[in-house]
């Protein structure tokens, strides 16, 4: 898969793409990605990139031309995603949609946010991380390509890990613990312990459904069963 990410602050991602699974994916040739500065696609002396709101109002917007001009310069054109707060709350099924795509790129916005009609006319999709707002896009599309990069074959070592997962079967994961068996006198359920795959199974589901129930009524409607 490729992902270009289109940013003002090129810098925010040198670190996080080159750590853990993300280097790892990259170094295996599963992912490609790459970050575009804005500013590169400016024409003025000063690399104007943002701009007053027209009509008044607090605060900077970035504007239209420098990011059509980023966007339409990556060939082939892909599936382009802009980070807004406005935009579909983001879910597992819409990362797991994400990842069945070749090639995304994610815009992100800054200061008061983009020009409208970068929205309107460029993006084929915006998307939200959730009701609350950051000071950048940058992190958000950070998240989105963490949610949808392990989910492309073969970035996670293990296909199981992904399956068992929070939402990815509508449920909140079960409680996991590793050693040592008893720690503080906080001792793993036995069950954990008994070597019955089957009981154990059992109990991961049960525990699933009701943390479910418990903290996130609202999914327990959308719960696949096995
Ligand atoms: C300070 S925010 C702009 C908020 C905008 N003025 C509003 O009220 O909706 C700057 C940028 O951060 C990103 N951003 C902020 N909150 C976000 C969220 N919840 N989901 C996705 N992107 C977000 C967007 O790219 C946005 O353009």
């Amino acid at each position: 898969m490729r992902i270009d990410i289109v940013t003002l602050f090129p810098a925010f991602f040198s670190g996080p793409l080159q750590e853990s699974l993300l280097k790892r994916a990259q170094q295996k040739g599963l992912l490609k990605m790459q970050v575009h500065n804005l500013r590169d696609y400016t024409h003025d002396r000063h690399k104007t990139a943002d701009d007053k709101p027209f009509g008044g109002g607090a605060g900077m917007l970035i504007k239209p031309e420098p990011v059509f001009e980023c966007v339409e310069a990556i060939r082939p054109k892909g599936w382009v995603v802009l980070l807004d707060p406005r935009g579909e709350p983001f879910k597992q099924a819409a990362a797991a949609r994400l990842a069945r795509r070749k090639h995304l790129i994610l815009i992100a916005g800054h200061y008061e946010g983009v020009d409208h009609r970068v929205r309107e006319h460029l993006a084929d999709q915006e998307i939200s991380l959730g009701d609350f707002v950051t000071m950048g896009g940058e992190a958000p599309a950070l998240c989105v390509i963490e949610a949808v990069a392990r989910l492309v074959p073969g970035v996670l070592g293990n296909a199981d890990s992904a399956a068992d997962e929070s939402f990815q079967s509508g449920k909140l994961e079960y409680p996991q613990y590793t050693r040592p068996r008893v720690f503080r006198k906080w001792a793993v359920p036995d069950i954990l312990m008994s070597g019955n795959h089957e009981q154990v199974r059992k109990w991961r589901e049960d525990a699933s459904l009701s943390l479910t129930r418990e903290r996130r009524p609202d999914l327990v409607k959308t719960v696949k069963k096995k």
